[in-house]
């Protein structure tokens, strides 16, 4: 099977979405987000996600065989995340993509929404190099991994001790008075300040001595300095320069993750990083990360602004990696994995 069919679907977070990938090209791509519903209590509220993704999946997906011109018959597999994300969330996405594929006879792959943020890519820019690192950023997870084989084999090389970059950004952005997700309010207000305009802290810059993985990731201390910074003006009734304190911390977390996964295709000898995740739609990490690629003749893979935030198109991506690769699929009876590595 050359140009596998694969019908990708997501429920992890607040997005309800399907697509269909016929090899590398994007065939169709449905989403369906509850994010304006979360907006007013400054986070996901798993109860009303898991809601709205029970009200969703079935639109979702039958709008996305629709937009392709197919009916289940003629796909070849059904991918559906499986992990990481929140428990109710999952359990809908994947009980519904058990249902189709029982109905329809067709195999299904329970899938690591992680590896699928980087798989993504390759409906952009093709298929990976042999060997390569990639670096996933998003509101949940801040990875580096060295990838031999997307389908079979991925190693982790530095993950956060911590917070995410996403959830970070997403937490001075309340402090700020910014709706969730904060990450793109952040991104915007940047954009008119001065990145050097206050001192942010950079975490980690050379790795925790004697941690597992040199390559560690740790915003905590980022998001404090900011937070007690901001707090202590605003104490003495001064006024907050938002655009700076905006442009500063995108700076530093950027010039982090710019950084360090600049060294570790060094280490590792790759002459490319692929990119993906929410918070790679972010302005300043994109241009420190090209312009990092430049500098160290490293090709940088960062896909489209609207292939970075959870979709459907990334499920099915990987998907197809799987069945082109032989990969035995899931049993029907496997479980969803809140909390998978
Ligand atoms: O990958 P994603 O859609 O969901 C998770 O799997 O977590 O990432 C969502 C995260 C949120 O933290 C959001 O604030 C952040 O990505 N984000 C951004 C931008 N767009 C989304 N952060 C900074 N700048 C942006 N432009
Ligand atoms: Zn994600």
């Amino acid at each position: 099977m050359s140009q596998p069919v694969v019908l990708g679907i997501e429920s992890t977070c607040d997005e309800t979405a399907a697509a269909v990938v016929r090899g590398q090209t994007l065939v169709s791509n449905v989403v369906a987000s509850s994010m304006n519903e979360h907006a007013r209590y400054g986070g996901v509220i798993p109860e009303i996600a898991s809601r709205a993704h029970a009200q969703a999946f079935v639109p979702v997906v039958s709008k996305a065989l629709a937009d392709a011109n197919m009916d289940l018959s003629q796909v070849d597999a059904i991918a559906v995340s499986a992990g990481p994300g929140l428990a109710g969330c999952l359990a809908v996405g994947v009980s519904g993509a058990k249902a189709l594929a029982w109905a329809a006879n067709k195999p299904l792959y329970g899938i690591n929404h992680v590896i699928g943020h980087i798989a993504v890519t390759q409906l952009q820019f093709g298929a990976f190099p042999a060997d390569t690192l990639a670096l996933i950023v998003s509101g949940g997870h801040t990875s580096l991994l060295h990838v031999q084989d997307v389908a079979r084999h991925v190693d982790v090389v530095g993950t956060t001790l911590d917070d995410a970059a996403g959830e970070c950004f997403d937490k001075i952005a309340r402090i700020l008075g910014f709706p969730y997700p904060g990450g793109p309010h952040i991104d915007r207000h940047a954009q008119a300040g001065d990145p050097h305009a206050i001192h942010v802290p950079q975490g980690l810059t050379q790795g925790k001595a004697g941690a597992q993985h040199p390559y560690d990731f740790s915003f905590s201390g980022v998001k404090t300095a900011v937070a007690r910074w901001v707090e202590g003006l605003e104490a003495q009734g001064q006024p907050v320069p938002v655009d700076d304190v905006c442009a500063s911390l995108a700076d530093s977390v950027a010039s982090v993750l710019t950084n360090k996964a600049m060294a570790a295709c060094e280490l590792y000898g790759s002459q490319t990083l692929i990119v993906g995740g929410g918070f790679t739609a972010n302005s300043q990490l994109r241009a420190k990360l090209e312009q990092g690629g430049q500098e160290h003749g490293i090709e940088v893979r960062i896909p489209e602004r609207a292939l970075c935030t959870d979709n459907g198109a990334m499920v099915a991506m990987l998907g197809v990696n799987l069945v082109a690769a032989g990969v035995r699929p899931s049993a029907l009876d496997f479980s969803i994995d809140s909390a998978m590595p």
